[in-house]
């Protein structure tokens, strides 16, 4: 006698589980260890070469950013520098710098867009509406505060939340490279397309982005980077969540098969 669940019994359990949404057509074993982790080859981004680095010289010359950047040797030095830094306009409408959240001895980099009131308030990212929702994304891909890093291209809060100009972005360009050399991180999350725009130098909507491995260069090596939709977004389009799922369930299969949460002893 075949004991295996019929499929429309499978479906029930799953349905009673709260399961509402099939995001593929394959059936995938989550629970299945990891073939071959040893072995596992990094996945063949379907990158084009970015021209990352393009997009922060014209507009950063004659701040002071670059090398006041370049200078921190830690992120406590490089959150000085910032506090330091009169070359973005922002800072003058603002509350206070907001750095990062997180773990600095995570592998894993979320980067944002910029600080809302809340955060501009608080002076930490990720706090109000966006991040609530930011943290029950990062829990649908077992994952935490605790067992990523946060932080946003922008330090200052825009005005009523505007998109940041492309000077004010590239005044905090070499303080966000700066950071992400200083974290070291072994996968980049973009939120949004304003992240991926600056951070990648890549011009496409999220739509188009979301979903696909790029990679980003941090010295001699390249970072797998995810741009996904922002969560501030998903809460203007709910709809799109199950897109955000998709990409959550792919950056979580490559957190468990380069066994991402595991943390490094130096923290810079
Ligand atoms: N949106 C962002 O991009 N960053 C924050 O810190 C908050 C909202």
């Amino acid at each position: 006698m075949d004991n295996a669940p019929s499929p429309l019994a499978a479906l029930a359990w799953l349905a009673d589980a709260g399961v509402c949404e099939a995001t593929g057509e394959t059936p995938v074993d989550r629970f299945a260890a990891p073939a071959a982790v040893p072995n596992f080859s990094p996945p063949k981004p379907a990158t084009r070469m970015l021209p990352q680095a393009a997009g922060d010289k014209p507009a950063t010359a004659g701040t002071g950013a670059g090398p006041l950047a370049k200078s921190a040797r830690t992120l406590a030095e490089l959150k000085a520098a910032l506090e330091a830094f009169d070359g973005c306009a922002l800072k003058r409408t603002a509350q206070n710098t907001v750095f990062a959240d997180g773990n600095p001895a995570s592998r894993i980099m979320f980067i944002g867009e910029a600080p809302g009131a809340d955060e501009d308030r608080i002076g930490t990212p990720f706090v109000g509406r966006a991040g609530r929702l930011l943290d029950k994304m990062l829990a649908a891909a077992g994952l935490d505060r605790d067992k990523v890093y946060i932080t946003n291209v922008l330090n200052w809060r825009p005005p009523a939340n505007r998109e940041p100009s492309p000077d004010e972005a590239a005044a905090c360009l070499p303080f966000l490279r700066r950071h992400i050399e200083l974290v070291d991180p072994n996968l980049i999350v973009l939120l949004g397309a304003v992240a991926s725009r600056h951070v990648m130098g890549v011009s496409e909507g999220i739509m188009k982005l979301r979903g696909r491995w790029l990679e980003y260069r941090l010295g001699d090596r390249m970072v797998p980077t995810m741009p996904t939709m922002h969560p501030a977004y998903l809460l203007r389009q709910p709809s799109h969540k199950k897109l955000a799922w998709r990409d959550l369930l792919a950056i979580q299969d490559h957190i468990i098969n380069y066994r991402l949460l595991e943390r490094r002893d130096q923290v810079r």
